[in-house]
């Protein structure tokens, strides 16, 4: 099942929603490429490694957008998502190398699995961790 971005997961912030929004579509193509079956040894390998590495960049790139804002605005839980996002990117660099490395692995990680973390991974992100931001008052043009 793909994603759905839906209201409920809006933080009010527009820059941050169109961020999720952006991951969302990410982790949702690689659903789809393995899906039909067209994994690391399927053909697919180029197109694959490229969406992982733009998953990867994009997912710096909207942390530190993140890290940025709450900054500027002062957020009480900087600190604590400062260091829940580098256990995010640990985590997830971690995974894709895993699937990255195929039969090479120590533990093999299927596509199927890499997509089912990814999809918890970045609903916890958005759900568990970035809907607190909603309590917050952010004033500015973000
Ligand atoms: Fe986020």
């Amino acid at each position: 099942m793909p994603i759905v971005w839906r209201e409920q997961m809006s933080v009010g912030i527009k820059s941050i929603d169109e961020d999720h929004q952006r991951l969302i579509m990410l982790v949702n193509q690689f659903a789809d490429v393995i899906r039909q079956g067209g994994g690391l040894s399927g053909g697919n390998e180029g197109a694959i490694r490229t969406l992982l590495g733009r998953l990867q960049a994009y997912t710096n790139e909207h942390f530190a957008r993140e890290e940025r804002i709450q900054d500027q605005a002062n957020y009480p839980g900087l600190k604590e998502n400062r260091s829940h996002h580098a256990a995010l990117i640990t985590e997830l660099n971690r995974k894709i190398e895993r699937y990255a490395a195929g039969e090479k692995a120590e533990k093999k990680l299927t596509g199927e699995e890499l997509s089912a973390f990814l999809n918890s991974w970045l609903v916890n992100h958005i759900i568990k961790v970035d809907l607190k931001m909603k309590s917050h008052k952010f004033t500015g043009v973000w």
